[in-house]
């Protein structure tokens, strides 16, 4: 080989490793087409779930060295608009956001979607009729989750002949809370022994379960289960029970929805009988479609959550190896 055609060859070879290196680069969020910086709006701090989620998804993007913009709308629908119109002004590349009910999306979306920034839900779904306004949306079956809770009700209580429930409602309008309570409607509807006796919103707080229980528990002193839409509602409504000096897990059955550490605690200890996992380690999977949205991969509309359920002797062997 001749020196111009060596040459040649060696100009054609670092030009494709510059071009392989920036596409690397790229897919990472660091790379010359652009860096990624991702708008996220978090529905608040009202549980330890969410506690779990926010510091799983902020320590995801500072791992992948991606921006991340993060907003805490303090559980109000119209903090996340003005976040997400933020956004939109900032030009960010991704707008990943967790819906604090699911109504109500289309106008703000649509805005999004004119301004050409992908948006990802993650955790909670919304409700629109046209469903271009987000990519994909990574989080849980909430209807699973319910029919999960039900099931085991059906169970728990096979040879009793009435079945007084209170079920704890989570914020109102929420996916979750529509989800969950379809869910174990369906798993227990084909029972006539079951009766619901009251259903209360306790926001999903550790204070809003107390409150509620406090207050069904003075009106339906005959309750024989508590059913919590989330651990922290239940951990409050606990306390309730307790201060009613009755026994919970034992006088009074209680079955919740996250698997918190906090949760499985309780569950270890007898006072709540029966858990359902949540998942709240959202933040590789966010991070992973954020990059193959900018990368213009195609993306599946559902990332669905794998999640399990807990009784209390699996709650004792899985605690000290729990993330969250
Ligand atoms: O959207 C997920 C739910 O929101 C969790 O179950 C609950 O704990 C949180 O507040």
């Amino acid at each position: 080989m001749n020196l111009r055609k060596v040459a040649l060859v060696a100009s054609i070879l670092a030009s494709s490793l510059v071009l392989s290196g920036c596409q690397a680069a790229s897919a990472d969020g660091s790379g010359s087409g652009g860096a990624i910086t991702v708008g996220f709006s978090q529905v608040g701090a009202e549980s330890g779930w969410r506690t779990a989620n926010t510091k799983d998804i902020r320590a995801a993007f500072a791992h992948a060295h991606i921006t991340l913009k993060f907003s805490d709308a303090q559980q109000q629908q119209e903090n996340q608009i003005a976040t997400i119109r933020a956004y939109i002004q900032q030009r960010v590349s991704v707008i990943a956001f967790s819906p604090v009910v699911e109504s109500g999306w289309d106008t703000v979306l649509k805005e999004a979607k004119a301004a050409g920034i992908p948006v990802v839900l993650t955790d909670r779904a919304i409700d629109t009729s046209d469903p271009s306004l987000y990519v994909t949306r990574l989080g849980s079956d909430f209807v699973k989750e319910g029919e999960k809770a039900g099931q085991w009700a059906t169970k728990e209580f096979a040879s009793a002949t009435s079945v007084n429930v209170i079920e704890i409602e989570g914020t109102t309008g929420s996916a979750p809370t529509i989800g969950r309570r379809t869910g174990f409607a369906n798993a227990i509807g084909h029972d006539p022994k079951f009766h619901i006796i009251a259903t209360q919103d306790g926001g999903f707080t550790r204070s809003g379960g107390e409150q509620a229980m406090e207050a069904l528990l003075k009106a339906h002193p005959g309750v024989d289960l508590v059913y919590s839409q989330n651990d922290d509602m239940a951990l409050g409504a606990i306390q309730a029970i307790e201060a009613a000096g009755k026994k919970p897990g034992t006088d009074i059955k209680v079955e919740s929805i996250d698997a918190t550490h906090d949760g499985m605690e309780a569950l270890a200890e007898g006072k709540i009988n029966f858990i359902v996992e949540c998942n709240p380690l959202l933040g590789a999977g966010l991070v992973k479609v954020v990059t193959e949205i900018v990368a213009g991969k195609h993306v599946p509309k559902w990332l669905v959550s794998s999640e399990r359920t807990f009784t209390r002797e699996q709650a004792i062997r899985a605690l000290p190896t729990r993330k969250y």
